[in-house]
């Protein structure tokens, strides 16, 4: 293939440079803007990294328009039919899907490192029972640099590994202790007996004084909503993780930064704030009056779970999560659900709303995630820990590809100035 070559010419000097495309194995290519700074002494001005592309990456690709999700090239479609949450981790940290004999290897080492330190526990204790389970996790998953030193040098592929493992292994942990503190109940230690998904939801709804069995339902729904959810290349909180892991910190540090970046509705935050937004329309007939709302510039109000920076096309993890929601509730016993109905048809009538055709908004994957999330039991403020869980998988394998890379440089954006130029300091008396 011959590389593309672009020619920018300065209009008031004349000078010209050469920018050279470079070539992606699929997807559109990306012009190499480096040398403009030297060239011409100019940056480029992209907020919201509308065109920048702001890395290599060889995990997850995206075809927005057609509606197209890969991970490490395999369709998501094709990973949620037949593998596992554990061995999409796995996929995505070393590039491959595992032998028998490496999953079986990874799965140990992952129920090995379950528990966390017993002082991580008490942390709990420091926050009011009503402290939003985020702030819980963000907190707590950055303290385990205090708690974990055999995994903090980053140069070290052994440590990076240990590090890997036990992120993915103690989100769930961390996540429970914080439902568990909210509820006031006692915290259940991991059973390394159960899989991925079954420890989790026992760790959640199991207490001290019953037996509590693990629906088998219930734990197959989690593991494709986490499989779901575990990369999707450089969105706001991976691109934070690769940020913060540019410093050189350590990488408990990085992933609670992606943990408080994904927390904002118009990411991570999205699940919860759609159960919020069916609960506040109510009823069908409430539909339409709900949707000028949304439509008046003048007013705020977004149809959350609607839209997405990269597709203009149906999400593809969207369309798998409302068949799963069908099934799910069939067999939870609830298949009248009426935020699913009233989901469904707000759907089909923002569908068919010129308002979102025109811009091409269609269901993300959150649009349905937080009905399957209720349907499990599993309370409007974990849904974004849900998602945390999840994502710890694609964070961990981003940072190993940052960290893993020797051409790696710190990230530091350049901006626009338009603040006051240089002027003198007025003392206070004269101000
Ligand atoms: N409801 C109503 N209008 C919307 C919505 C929405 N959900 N999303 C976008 N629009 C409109 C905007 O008002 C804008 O209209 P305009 O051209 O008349 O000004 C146009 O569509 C383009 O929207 P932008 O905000 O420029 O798109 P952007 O790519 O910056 O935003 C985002 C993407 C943040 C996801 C947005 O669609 C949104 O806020 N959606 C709701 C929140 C949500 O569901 N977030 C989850 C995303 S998926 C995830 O993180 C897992």
């Amino acid at each position: 293939m011959t590389t593309r070559k672009f020619t920018l010419t300065d209009a008031s000097t004349g000078k010209t440079s050469t920018l050279e495309a470079l070539s992606p194995t699929v997807g559109s290519d990306v012009l190499n803007i480096a040398p403009l700074a030297k060239d011409h002494g100019v940056f480029t001005f992209d907020p919201g990294f509308m065109s920048t592309a702001a890395c290599e990456s060889k995990i997850t690709y995206i075809d927005g328009d057609k509606g197209i999700l890969l991970y490490r090239g395999y369709p998501v479609e094709q990973l949620a039919a037949k593998s596992s949450f554990l061995e999409v981790a796995y996929l995505l940290i070393y590039g491959e899907l595992p032998t028998a004999a490496a999953l079986k290897e990874f799965t140990l080492s992952i129920t090995r490192h379950t528990m966390i330190n017993e002082s991580l526990l008490r942390f709990y204790n420091g926050f009011h029972y009503d402290a939003h389970p985020m702030a819980q996790v963000s907190a707590v998953v950055a303290s385990m640099a205090g708690f974990y030193h055999d995994s903090l040098d980053i140069n070290n592929p052994r440590h990076r590994e240990i590090f890997a493992h036990r992120i993915i292994a103690k989100m769930p942990t961390i996540s429970a202790a914080a439902y568990k503190h909210m509820l006031g109940q006692p915290f259940i230690y991991p059973q390394n007996s159960l899989d991925y998904c079954s420890n989790l939801l026992h760790m959640f709804f199991a207490v001290p004084s019953e037996q509590y069995v693990v629906e088998p339902v219930a734990a197959k729904a989690l593991d494709l909503l986490l499989i779901l959810h575990a990369d999707h290349e450089q969105n706001a909180s991976t691109s934070t993780v690769r940020l913060a892991g540019s410093t050189g910190t350590n990488p408990y540090a990085a992933i609670s930064s992606g943990i408080a970046a994904l927390w904002g509705p118009s990411h991570g935050g999205a699940n919860e704030a759609v159960l919020q937004m069916l609960e506040e329309i109510g009823t069908a007939d409430a539909i339409p009056k709900f949707l000028a709302r949304v439509k008046d510039k003048n007013d705020h109000t977004r149809l959350m779970g609607f839209g997405h920076r990269v597709y203009k096309n149906f999400d593809p993890r969207a369309k798998i999560i409302r068949e799963a929601c069908h099934a799910v509730l069939e067999k939870v016993g609830r298949p009248d659900n009426p935020l699913f109905e009233l989901a469904l048809r707000l759907e089909e009538i923002a569908l068919s709303d010129e308002y979102f055709v025109s811009r091409k908004l269609y269901p993300n994957v959150d649009f349905y995630s937080g009905i399957i999330y209720s349907a499990l039991g599993i309370p409007r403020d974990m849904f974004t820990v849900m998602f945390a869980i999840a994502r710890t998988a694609g964070w961990v394998a981003h940072w190993q590809e940052l960290i893993s890379d020797p051409a790696m440089k710190i990230g530091r954006p350049r901006q626009l100035y338009t603040g006051p130029t240089a002027r003198q300091y007025v003392d206070i008396a004269t101000r």
